[in-house]
């Protein structure tokens, strides 16, 4: 994001970010410090501000304020995402988990939670905490339904939707209908622009669950095949094996539900899903749930909030990191 306008967002956010942090007890911003400062696009407080831009307002101490509780929202789903997958590796470093242990992790997701609500409260507007408590229970809800724990989930592209949609789109929808309050943008905006985090949302789960195939660790900054190893199975498989005879699929559904998968069952995976198009279909649902998000932007003034979250759109709908 190299618009001036990302850029002069991006600095005043990262400054109230990290300012949040601060905490009696040391290992707070030792943890969330050192996994805010390995990367992270910062993709939801940018479309806390830019939104608000987008309805024509200023940046204010509370568009801040808003723009880096998302942020800690985020992150604190992270850490404990990171302790319910098993996950070793987060934006190139050891995640929480591993460096610091499970309780820390969550004890420290549990934290930045809290300091969330607290800087949105004081927004001093009535919806916006209750749009996140909402949002956060999807989530929560989306990471329970994603167990495939409670025996009447049978994996289905219907119900990867439903679990893509909490996890992930629900937080986006949340920040960019955030930034429309702030910028006293009205009802209709406030919709034209949670419609728009939603899509984002959507097409940014769809791509990260191709790169969970097949992006390289060294990008990525993650270690990849884990949803495979854990038994998730997402979009690019899902295609796959809806294009797949049903032998084939009862082959595959075999190896992928097996407990523990050998490197080669994982590259057996990997071929099924790339000779019978799941990736290729998977991007172009991606670049559609895109297509579809910026058309929501259409009734809006073409300036430069305008054309930087278009650009957003379309390079999470591109990244290949
Ligand atoms: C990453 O998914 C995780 C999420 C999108 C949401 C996690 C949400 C929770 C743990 C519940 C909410 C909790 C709090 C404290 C707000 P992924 O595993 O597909 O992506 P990854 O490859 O980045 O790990
Ligand atoms: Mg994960």
């Amino acid at each position: 994001m190299d618009k001036e306008i990302c850029q002069e967002l991006g600095t005043k956010i990262e400054r109230r970010l990290f300012d949040a942090l601060a905490a009696e007890a040391p290992l707070v911003p030792a943890i969330a410090g050192s996994l805010l400062a390995s990367g992270g696009k910062r993709v939801r407080p940018l479309l806390v501000g830019l939104c608000c831009r987008l309805c024509g307002a200023g940046i204010t101490p509370e568009t801040l304020d808003a723009a880096a509780a998302v942020e800690l929202i985020h992150t604190a789903s992270l850490l404990h995402d990171d302790v319910v997958d098993g996950a070793s590796l987060r934006r190139g470093v050891p995640s929480a988990n591993v460096k610091w242990g499970n309780s820390a992790a969550v004890l420290v997701g549990d934290f930045l939670f809290a300091r969330a609500f607290t800087m949105l409260n004081r927004t001093k507007h009535p919806d916006i905490p209750r749009i996140f408590a909402e949002a956060v229970e999807s989530m929560a809800e989306g990471e329970v339904m994603q167990l495939g724990v409670d025996g009447v989930s049978s994996p289905s592209i219907e119900r990867y939707l439903q679990i893509v949609y909490r996890k992930t789109a629900v937080l986006m929808a949340a920040a960019c209908r955030c930034g429309a309050i702030l910028g006293g943008g009205g009802r209709e905006r406030e919709s034209a622009l949670e419609s728009f985090g939603r899509e984002l949302g959507m097409a940014f789960q769809f791509v990260d669950d191709i790169l969970d195939y097949r992006a390289d660790p060294a990008c990525s900054g993650k270690n990849g095949g884990g949803d495979l190893r854990d038994g998730k199975l997402t979009l690019p498989l899902l295609y796959a094996l809806d294009a797949a005879s049903d032998v084939e699929r009862q082959d595959m559904l075999g190896i992928v539900t097996r407990p523990e998968k050998s490197a080669g069952a994982f590259r057996q995976v990997l071929e099924f899903v790339e000779s019978r198009g799941g990736f290729e279909r998977a991007r172009e649902e991606a670049r559609s749930r895109i297509a579809c998000a910026c058309r929501n932007l259409e009734q809006f003034e073409d300036n430069e909030a305008r054309e930087a979250l278009e650009d957003l759109a379309h390079s999470l709908g591109e990244r290949d990191f």
